[in-house]
């Protein structure tokens, strides 16, 4: 089905027409003055222009045109020819009984799927996960179930940080505590055991005191950077150490990812693309792509354009080990070998930017990427604390994703106590709502801002029930599931549309109505600052409504069942946009 606002720019189009101009000029939008009309049009401005005619006068005969179709109620030129519309309240009845019927909402997939290749999350093995991380893993599943729902075919890929330093400073770390573990033995080949030799907990705090040590002691670091080397170049030992690692850091990832609602479909890491980088090598030294530079191998990626210098990519140190940089790149090649991905999004803090502007320029110009797939990076700022400083814990540390989590649940359940809601529930379901209204408060805070933005959490200010927080929105979505119950239970039922009566009526179905253009929107700028935003709307168009309108009560049986569907026809993007934005509705709250 049509969105209403191409629906009215057809007829809009035809007049321009009749008018012997080109049908672009009937351009519609949303109105930015609703106080002069729903939508407007400013094609008369360009069209008169080109035309040599006055553009008042052509914005007059295109508004003589529409006032006499049944699209249009209001039709006024303002200004030196602009055009506002409202449609009529039959448009807007008959739009919403299409919308109701569809399963999309009215929503079309995208013309042109693309196969997407989500990269996001990107947690190390070893290193704990903090909230650098949680920007990443929130934004891109946002990204993710958007590009899903418009029909792309997309996967998401969690790439974790399991090859680089940090896996050499664990297993230096480890053999220096406990050297006689038989993963140490270089003369042997195995077989070792299999137990992993240390819990979550160990790994959590080795790393720290490794990378500590490595800055105070220079042989310990030199140590790291062998056992890095070793690993890559597949020492039996430490490559069934490192297997141990990795397998504790994805069973604690899982765990606190899906306290999230973050789900990859692939379990990928950096080392994945590792049996890609000696042949890729070959072929880029063979090719003359790669360059020798003091012992390492380099990929040059500057331009004649630029104006700054952009250094080149490190694909091989002096010493022979690839680097983030290489990782990325054959990780590209699987990516296009593989999974023939069309469209790649990295969803990465936007301090990697340089990174990620080499890895796409040696992915070009080494042909890795042939020039009609897309990379973007999709940068993201910094969550910061009240005190303008990136969120820390109360003691000053870096704050752990599950503390976070801990945090916002504890919030969540003391507002539920205030407010008194859910007062009587079973305890699960209480702690299941708790959870929900957590993460609805962590997620609609984080994506509410345009991502490119650095922000403040606030917790006091997300986790309250009112304003533009996500717990206001569960809220709004639970409140409109009860008045349905509310209304079956005394033998009310939906029934079909009819045409509104007021302005807040109108507006909540305009509102409704504005769901295709929104997603679309929000794909192509990778922003789900816009989700947020229309949620919102939604929200306080419903609250307006319900506030004007006593359904319940209402003693015309046709307005009071339309008013019905009306309430179920805005639960269904409520709760859609919700979901796309990874926040779940619980069942009441
Ligand atoms: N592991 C990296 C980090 O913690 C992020 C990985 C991002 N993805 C990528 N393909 N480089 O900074």
């Amino acid at each position: 089905m049509r969105p209403l606002r191409l629906q009215l720019a057809a007829v809009v189009a035809e007049a321009f027409e009749a008018e012997g101009l080109d049908r672009s000029y009937g351009e519609v939008v949303v109105s930015a003055r609703p106080d002069l009309g729903q939508f407007q049009c400013n094609g008369a401005l360009p069209a008169a222009k080109a035309a040599k005619q006055n553009p008042r006068a052509l914005a007059e005969a295109v508004a003589a045109r529409l006032s006499s179709t049944p699209a249009f109620r209001e039709v006024s030129v303002a200004g030196p020819g602009f055009l506002n519309l409202s449609a009529t309240d039959q448009v807007l009845a008959a739009h919403a009984r299409a919308t109701a019927a569809d399963d999309r909402l009215g929503v079309e997939p995208a013309p042109q799927p693309q196969r997407v290749v989500v990269d996001y999350g990107g947690p190390n093995v070893a290193k704990p996960m903090h909230v650098g991380h949680l920007r990443a893993a929130i934004i891109g599943e946002s990204i993710k179930r958007l590009a899903r729902f418009l029909g792309h075919p997309v996967v998401g890929d969690v790439h974790l940080g399991d090859w680089g330093l940090q896996m050499g400073m664990v297993v230096a770390e480890l053999a220096r505590r406990q050297p006689d573990l038989p993963y140490f033995d270089a003369a042997s080949a195995g077989p070792y055991p299999a137990e992993a030799p240390v819990t979550a907990a160990e790994l959590g705090e080795l790393y720290p005191t490794a990378s500590q040590r490595a800055k105070e002691d220079p042989a310990f670091a030199e140590a790291a950077r062998l056992a890095t080397f070793e690993l890559q170049q597949g020492r039996p030992g430490y490559r069934a150490l490192w297997q141990h690692l990795v397998a504790v850091s994805v069973a604690e990832l899982k765990a606190d990812y899906g306290r999230l609602a973050v789900t990859f479909d692939l379990w990928l890491g950096e080392s994945d693309a590792e049996p890609r980088i000696p042949p890729l090598i070959a072929r880029l030294q063979a090719e003359g792509v790669a360059r020798e530079s003091d012992g390492a191998w380099i990929v040059e990626v500057a331009e004649p354009e630029d104006t700054r210098v952009i250094p080149p990519l490190l694909l091989l140190k002096s010493d022979g080990a690839a680097l983030y940089g290489t990782t990325d790149l054959a990780t590209l090649e699987q990516r296009i070998e593989e999974l023939r991905a069309e469209l790649v999004l990295y969803v990465v803090d936007k301090r990697q930017a340089d990174h990620f502007l080499q890895v796409f320029r040696a992915a070009r110009r080494t042909g890795v990427v042939p020039p009609e797939v897309g990379l973007e990076h999709v940068g993201f700022g910094t969550m910061n604390g009240t005190d303008g400083k990136p969120f820390k814990t109360r003691e000053g540390g870096v704050m752990r994703l599950r503390d976070l989590l801990d945090l916002v649940t504890d919030k969540a359940r003391e507002r539920l106590e205030e407010a008194g809601v859910a007062r009587d529930y079973p305890s699960a379901e209480k702690e299941e709502i708790a959870r929900l209204v957590g993460v609805a408060t962590l997620k609609f805070a984080d994506l509410s801002n345009h991502r490119t933005k650095d922000y403040v959490f606030d917790l006091d200010r997300f986790s309250a029930f009112e304003g533009r927080t996500g717990p206001y929105l569960l809220y709004t979505a639970v409140r409109i599931r009860s008045i349905l119950r509310k209304a079956a239970a005394v033998g009310l039922s939906p029934g079909p549309f009819v045409p509104p009566t007021s302005d807040a009526e109108r507006n909540l179905l305009l509102t409704v109505a504005r769901l295709p253009d929104v997603l679309t929107g929000a794909w192509a700028a990778r922003t789900p600052n816009v989700l947020c935003d229309y949620a919102y709307d939604l929200a306080t168009a419903f609250s307006r409504f319900y506030q004007d309108h006593h359904i319940l009560s209402e003693p015309d049986p046709d307005r009071r069942a339309s008013w019905l569907s009306l309430c179920q026809l805005t639960a269904r993007p409520l709760v859609l946009v919700l979901d796309l934005l990874g926040i779940e509705v619980p069942e009441r709250m």
